[in-house]
């Protein structure tokens, strides 16, 4: 069975850890999910698909947590994993920086190449996004915040997407 770690930065109760866990939920046995705060390279080494998620802070960074545990993740050795995003953000009250911690994410990730699991931008209403690549988002966006009522859907879709993107 195909091994999956979820990791999130944010708090235990915050919206990035509601989406971690609902994504866990649908992927069921054989996905685990970390608070990268307390999360080690070792961590990281033992899945086959990495699933990874932060909110945006500051301005267009990530959780702060996502800051301290980036070394970790990209010292590990990842070639052999597939790898997917998810980042939440507010268009309303940040469209000129919408979700960009995931966009700082795939920025730091060594290869791009096993990235899975791009979403169209269609639906959204943002000026800018370093999470925007050729007209798509590197992953999930979500925003939780002035769009919830599409949070579940966007999941459910894209864990179907993810799953068939890296042949689970
Ligand atoms: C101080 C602060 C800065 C934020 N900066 C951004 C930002 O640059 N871009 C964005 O899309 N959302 C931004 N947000 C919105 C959060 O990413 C959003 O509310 C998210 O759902 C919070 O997730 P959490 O509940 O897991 O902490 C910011 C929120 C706060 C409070």
């Amino acid at each position: 069975m195909t091994q999956i770690g979820i990791f999130f930065g944010g708090k235990d109760n915050g919206s990035t850890s509601k989406v971690a866990h609902r994504i866990q939920e649908l992927f069921g046995a054989g996905a685990t999910v970390h608070n990268v705060s307390s999360a080690a390279k070792h961590d990281v080494e033992k899945y086959d698909f990495l699933v990874l998620g932060t909110a945006a802070w500051g301005i267009g960074e990530m959780h702060s947590d996502w800051e301290r545990f980036i070394d970790k993740l990209v010292e590990a050795d990842l070639a052999n994993k597939k790898i997917a995003l998810f980042g939440l953000g507010d268009q309303k009250v940040y469209p000129e920086s919408f979700v960009d911690g995931m966009g700082t994410i795939f920025c730091r990730l060594p290869f791009k190449g096993n990235v899975v699991g791009f979403t169209s931008t269609r639906g959204y209403n943002f000026y800018y996004s370093t999470a925007e690549k050729d007209g798509n988002f590197v992953g999930l966006a979500i925003d939780d915040d002035t769009q919830r009522e599409f949070t579940d859907q966007r999941i459910m879709d894209w864990v179907n997407q993810i799953k068939k993107e890296a042949g689970i």
